[in-house]
């Protein structure tokens, strides 16, 4: 034992019984209570329902720290990583732990686009679905559906599948999005390009049509891009610990993304850009934007300003300064000052953060409102809003698995409660009750 350094305990003391349990200290970050042998010792669970003080793993993916609006992959802050970096570069660091040598960013980006395509057979699974289907429901739908084509890549136990599944789902998640929306538009599926970068392809497959040639524009792909890296990954968020949950029982890498999928689909979660803009349309002209700032303030009005405020970030998303910056590159060259839907966000942003209500309660815009405004200027529907989002993550979610995967103290996650229902009481017959 370092005497220099004695480990440091937090002393818990229940009906003059103590308990000493051991604190672990973080690279960065608070440290944290090992409360692993507390119900052994002192039969007891403790109580954290929205997780708010609770650290449900160890990570060395992404770090945040809510206070200072820190957000961290790898050690690489998001801003330098937004201004230098792009989106593949970015997966491979959140994959492998490093920034890639020139020769290994050349394989992986060529792994990648080798693996854009589906399965032929999968082009039918799309026809089940209703043409007004949510495209959410959809990726769920498909993405789960994988397990069923790609039976080579779904033993969690063999590290080359584990790999092979995860480039396959990166590859794949653009042209699956894009697909969900040709398919909701009756539009012809367009195939992925090997000559196009990961953003540009992603576009390309969205906005070109059989009948006429479809240029990417630069900036605007270099917005997509910008997206995909700011959305790429973000800690323990409610979908990430989704996918460590389903994981840990052992289910294979496909149904793990889909569930993924569905929790982010979560108006509060990564549904909140869909849920900000059709707020947006609902205010309508900015003379409304006073009545809705006073139903946010309004405790006995359910209603929220969606993309404002963070359960993490009690000062400034930093996803958001840097997307902010792409919201007016992507504004001034489409000119969309006169979108009403865009007016009124440049507005509400104003008065909410001149809002004292907003200020003490350090709500601000998220990194989902300003995605949601660019999103609508490049022309997606709000309904494709999230699977960009889903589609995003996906590298952030694949990288939690890998790193749950080869922690060996890995076990089934499951969380005990706190019961507030009935005693034991015996069956009544029917007759006597
Ligand atoms: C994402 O976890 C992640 O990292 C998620 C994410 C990621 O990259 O994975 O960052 C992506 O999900 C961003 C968040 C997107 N969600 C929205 O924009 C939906 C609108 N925001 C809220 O629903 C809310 O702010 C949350 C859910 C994001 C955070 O809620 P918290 O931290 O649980 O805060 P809270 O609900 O306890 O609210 C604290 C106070 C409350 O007032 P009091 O009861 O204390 O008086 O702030 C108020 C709330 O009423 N409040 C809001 C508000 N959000 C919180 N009031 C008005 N409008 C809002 N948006």
């Amino acid at each position: 034992m370092d005497m220099a350094n004695p480990p440091k305990t937090a002393t818990l003391s229940i009906d003059g019984e103590s308990y000493d349990l051991p604190i672990m200290s973080p690279t960065d970050g608070p440290d944290v209570v090992d409360i692993r042998k507390l119900y052994a010792q002192a039969g007891v669970f403790t109580y954290d329902p929205g997780f708010t003080s609770t650290a449900a793993c160890e990570s060395a993916i992404t770090f945040i720290d809510g206070d200072k609006g820190v957000l961290l992959h790898r050690g690489y802050p998001i801003d330098q990583l937004a201004a230098q970096s792009h989106y593949l570069e970015v997966c491979y660091l959140l994959l492998y732990g490093e920034l890639p040598s020139p020769a290994e960013l050349e394989d992986f980006e060529n792994r990648v686009t080798m693996h854009t395509m589906i399965h032929e057979q999968m082009h039918n699974f799309f026809r089940g679905f209703r043409r007004d289907a949510h495209p959410m429901a959809t990726m769920v739908g498909v993405i789960g559906a994988m397990s069923a084509f790609y039976h080579d890549s779904t033993d969690i136990n063999d590290a080359w599948q584990r790999e092979v599944a995860s480039i396959r789902l990166i590859a794949k998640m653009p042209t699956i999005a894009a697909m969900a929306y040709k398919y909701s538009i009756g539009q012809p599926f367009v195939y992925p390009r090997n000559d196009l970068d990961y953003a540009a392809n992603f576009l390309h497959m969205c906005f070109s049509v059989p009948a006429q040639d479809y240029k990417v524009d630069p900036i605007l792909s270099r917005a997509m891009d910008r997206i995909f890296t700011l959305h790429a990954d973000h800690e323990q968020n409610a979908s990430t610990s989704t996918v460590r949950l389903a994981s840990s029982s052992g289910a294979n890498p496909f149904a793990c993304i889909a569930a993924g999928i569905a929790c982010l689909w979560g108006p509060a979660h990564g549904g909140a850009n869909q849920a900000c803009l059709e707020m947006l349309r609902e205010i309508g002209t900015v003379d409304r934007i006073p009545e809705f700032i006073a139903r946010a303030k309004d405790k006995n009005d359910p209603f929220r300003l969606m993309g404002f405020g963070h359960r993490v970030y009690k000062n400034h998303d930093p996803r958001a300064t840097v997307m902010k910056e792409s919201a007016d590159e992507v504004l001034e060259l489409l000119g969309v000052d006169n979108n009403p839907t865009l007016q009124v966000a440049k507005e509400l942003e104003k008065q909410a953060l001149a809002d004292p209500y907003f200020a003490e309660k350090k709500l601000f815009p998220n990194v989902d409102f300003y995605s949601g405004i660019i999103l609508e200027a490049m022309g997606f529907p709000t309904s494709m809003f999230t699977p960009i989002f889903a589609l995003s993550r996906t590298v952030g979610w694949i990288s939690q698995w890998k790193e749950q995967l080869s922690d060996p103290a890995l076990k089934i996650g499951r969380p005990r409660q706190l019961y507030t229902g009935e005693v034991a009481r015996d069956y009544v017959e029917v007759s006597k009750r």
